[in-house]
């Protein structure tokens, strides 16, 4: 049978049509509704049949644990360690905004084959701003999808609390990207969020692939981070993958006055387990639910990355090394050769710290189809990957 060519155009019309609403259903954001959820995981239900509607769980105030300040030596550690020690088994703050649409609904969710999950502090407009025009782009690259969500706390005390909260709720209106829990942002509650996210994951994303966990000051080449993902072997995101900057033979920095000081009060044992920098690593959908399990039994440590390392390990997998991770920044050999330079970036995958003004710079430039790279003044790092 022959179709005229009036009737191809209207059955491509219709098809578009469809199409375009049954991938709107999945991916917008409607208004958002208070429901009370009940304690326990088991009970706290999937994405209900009534889709699109946020579920705001609500948990009561976690009270500070009187005890801890019976710790032997407590009153000789610093006050955001004592604060540490009040709030620790505090795992659960109510959601001041939630997203449970960006995966397509929990039983959609493997169609996202890289979720990127920033932590961004409410005060960091700026680097959000950026990373959302840049590597952070909601896209496809190579027929799949890479979907963005921006974590955080909240900030300040007040009127300036209640400001920045209205900040992020306007910019949640306009970019749909940030879950929001209320509890205090601070680089020792680092952990809570992450906790905070393993668990909107299992109820919201839990077959999302592969996981792109990392900082909001990063430059992450997510493109080159897709076609590794692609690269690997028997791997959908269904088997273990926990990869990065590898650090190993660490133990608890025991200098007050450090950023990462960890008193024996905090964590007796001289040994971290092996983990990868915190500033960003990639994982299976698979590796996160087994994090997400291992934690529920495991003491919240102050430090992100390594509490990711303490999970790990007591499922007993291990982190693995990537040499496009570069954490601690690149480095660049010669003082005179240009540390930003974009033919370093072109093959990396993940570099540690820019500035938004530099990730947009080489974001753009490591894109433009005229850059030319003679020297490899780094290694092929890509070769060995792909
Ligand atoms: C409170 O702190 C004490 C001392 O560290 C500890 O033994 C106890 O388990 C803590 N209680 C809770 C509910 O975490
Ligand atoms: C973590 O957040 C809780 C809840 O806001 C707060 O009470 C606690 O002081 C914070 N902990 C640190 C170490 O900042
Ligand atoms: C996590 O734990 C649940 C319940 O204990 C179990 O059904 C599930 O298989 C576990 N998932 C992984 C990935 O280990």
């Amino acid at each position: 049978m022959r179709l005229k060519k009036s009737n191809i155009l209207l059955l491509a019309v219709t098809l578009g049509f469809l199409i375009f609403f049954s991938c709107k259903e999945l991916f917008t954001y409607h208004a958002t509704d208070h429901v009370r959820v009940n304690v326990r995981k088991e009970e706290v239900q999937r994405t209900p049949p009534a889709k699109n509607k946020p579920i705001l769980i609500q948990w009561p105030k976690c009270q500070q644990n009187i005890s801890a300040a019976k710790i032997s030596g407590f009153e000789t550690v610093p006050k955001n360690i004592q604060d540490f020690l009040f709030y620790r088994h505090c795992r659960h703050f109510p959601m001041l905004l939630d997203l449970p649409d960006k995966c397509g609904g929990a039983e959609n969710s493997a169609e996202v084959f890289l979720l990127l999950v920033i932590k961004s502090a409410p005060m960091n407009y700026e680097r959000r701003e950026v990373l959302r025009k840049t590597w952070a782009k909601e896209r496809v690259h190579n027929r799949v999808w890479i979907r963005r969500i921006f974590i955080t706390g909240t900030s300040g005390v007040g009127f300036e609390k209640d400001r920045l909260n209205a900040g992020l709720k306007l910019e949640q209106h306009e970019y749909n990207d940030i879950l929001q829990w209320d509890f205090e942002e601070s680089f020792f509650n680092l952990t809570l969020k992450q906790t905070l996210f393993l668990e909107w994951m299992d109820r919201n994303c839990p077959d999302a692939r592969f996981h792109l966990n990392g900082d909001d000051d990063v430059f992450a080449h997510t493109d080159n981070m897709v076609e590794y993902l692609q690269g690997l072997k028997d791997n959908d995101g269904s088997k273990q993958l926990f990869t990065g900057h590898l650090i190993t033979g660490k133990g608890p920095i025991r200098l007050a006055g450090s950023k990462y000081f960890v008193p024996i009060q905090v964590q007796e044992s001289e040994t971290y387990p092996s983990y990868c920098g915190g500033g960003g690593y990639l994982l299976s959908g698979y590796t996160a639910r087994v994090i997400y399990n291992m934690s529920e039994s495991i003491d919240i440590h102050p430090i992100d990355d390594v509490y990711m390392g303490m999970c790990l390990a007591k499922a007993g997998l291990g982190p693995s090394s990537h040499m496009g991770f570069r954490t601690a920044g690149l480095h660049i050999p010669s003082k005179k050769m240009d540390q930003y330079d974009p033919c370093h970036y072109k093959d990396i995958l993940l570099v540690h710290r820019l500035m938004p003004v530099q990730v947009y710079f080489m974001w753009h430039k490591i894109h433009d189809p005229n850059l030319k790279c003679r020297m490899k003044k780094i290694s092929n790092i890509k070769q060995k990957f792909l």
